[in-house]
């Protein structure tokens, strides 16, 4: 059975920690979806993961319902979050409506995420009116780079605070389901967790979060542009394939790929074919 908002909320009741990771493709869709995770967060820093982009901007809603549509087609079990781009819902919030139900209509998806607090209530309300499961983003907003001066802890000093703490009651007053909160002392998400009813999710926010979410290919040692000090690496995947591609060029190169092993013997032509095949070569190609 698949989890659904319900779950994760009642699990935050129970005092159960949750397990979120983001996923952009069938494959790995698959290998989390078996390990029991419990919620899946097509985030769109595929933008940089996936798309090779400095930062989350350029991402598109085309992009997001094309690398959703794949992980859904990979999971059977977790809930599938969606993120809504750059520019997908500041607009208006009739805009922010019609591409959230892109994202559930076109993809499969369950629930659909986007940051900003206060000043994003309006949407949040409208997109929960129309049926669709909001999970909210406060702290360290990737979309706001631009405006926050860089990737840097937010809700530092009494007011800062204060405000960040507000954000959270507003998304959740407005309806959203969970909120993560990124970059965030880890007091202050401690505080907030207890403080709201709908589970938080932390990355870089400390273990006092009802649930933690972090970049998958950041947990697995794939990508390594860029590390936050969040990230706890769970695998050295990248040296891995780095190491397999190396042997497999090698290989090739020195012809011990392919073997017999790799290759249809079955169905090879005889000895006396390749001959007549040979000879019908030489007749026909000009001297
Ligand atoms: O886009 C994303 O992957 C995210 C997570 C880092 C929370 O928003």
């Amino acid at each position: 059975m698949r989890k659904s908002i319900l779950d994760l909320v009642s699990m935050k009741r129970q005092g159960k920690r949750i397990a979120m990771l983001t996923c952009y493709d069938y494959t790995m869709a698959r290998l989390l979806d078996a390990s029991g995770v419990d919620a899946i967060l097509v985030g769109d820093s595929l933008g940089c993961v996936m798309l090779g982009y400095p930062d989350t901007l350029p991402v598109t809603v085309d992009d997001m319902i094309h690398h959703a549509r794949a992980v859904v087609r990979g999971c059977q079990q977790a809930l599938v979050v969606v993120d809504m781009p750059f520019m997908s819902y500041q607009i208006s919030v009739a805009d922010a409506v019609a591409n959230a139900g892109r994202l559930l209509k076109e993809t499969g998806a369950q629930a659909v995420k986007l940051e900003g607090g206060a000043h994003v209530v309006p949407q949040i309300r409208a997109i929960v009116e129309a049926g669709i499961p909001v999970q909210a983003h406060v702290g360290m907003t990737p979309q706001s780079v631009n405006a926050l001066g860089g990737f840097k802890v937010q809700g530092k000093g009494e007011e800062a605070a204060g405000r960040l703490l507000a954000d959270a009651l507003a998304v959740e007053q407005a309806g959203a389901f969970s909120v993560v909160l990124e970059c965030v002392p880890p007091k202050l998400a401690a505080l907030a967790s207890r403080t709201l009813h709908i589970p938080t999710i932390g990355i870089g926010a400390g273990a006092g979060c009802d649930g933690q979410v972090l970049v998958s290919h950041d947990m697995l040692g794939m990508f390594t542009d860029f590390t936050p000090r969040f990230v706890k690496r769970f695998a050295e995947a990248g040296e891995t394939m780095r190491t397999a591609f190396k042997a497999y060029v090698e290989e090739v190169r020195t012809g011990t790929f392919p073997t017999g092993a790799h290759t249809f013997a079955n169905a090879d032509c005889d000895d006396e074919t390749l001959t007549r095949l040979e000879r019908a070569c030489h007749d026909t190609v000009p001297e």
